[in-house]
């Protein structure tokens, strides 16, 4: 499954993208946004190292995040202690890293 969607993100990435930028932020505090944001979770195997709410795995829950800090991590990729996370900016859209931005916010820190 990951291993698909690693190859996923590798075709995207030679097959080269049009440059994404930052403008367009949608309200992150609408819930259709957020709703979003949660399937695009499951959908995209975020649950697979997240857990389906975000709360299992790597926590994502109880953290104090930052709207932009959120998006740059998910589109860039991140790595913590050995653990690695794929850049998605290849494989998502802006206004989907958007949504799963509006998602992990509202899982976080009880931003609601
Ligand atoms: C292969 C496992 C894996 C997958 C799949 C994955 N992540 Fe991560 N994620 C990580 C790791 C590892 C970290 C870095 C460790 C940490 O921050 O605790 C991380 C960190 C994050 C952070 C860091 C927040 C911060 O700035 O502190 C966010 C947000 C995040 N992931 C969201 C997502 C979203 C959204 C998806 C799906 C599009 C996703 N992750 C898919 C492993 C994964």
């Amino acid at each position: 499954m990951t291993r698909g969607l690693v190859t996923a993100a590798i075709a995207a990435i030679l097959i080269g993208e049009a440059a994404h930028s930052e403008e367009n932020v949608p309200n992150l505090r609408d819930p259709t946004v957020i709703a979003a944001g949660h399937d695009l979770f499951l959908a995209k195997q975020c649950a697979h190292c997240h857990g389906v709410d975000g709360t299992g795995g790597i926590n994502l829950a109880r953290r104090s995040l930052e709207a932009k800090g959120v998006f740059q991590s998910i589109a860039d990729g991140r790595e913590k202690s050995g653990l690695r996370m794929p850049a998605w900016r290849e494989v998502l859209s802006d206004e989907e890293i958007w949504q799963a931005t509006a998602y992990v916010l509202s899982i976080s820190q009880h931003s609601k």
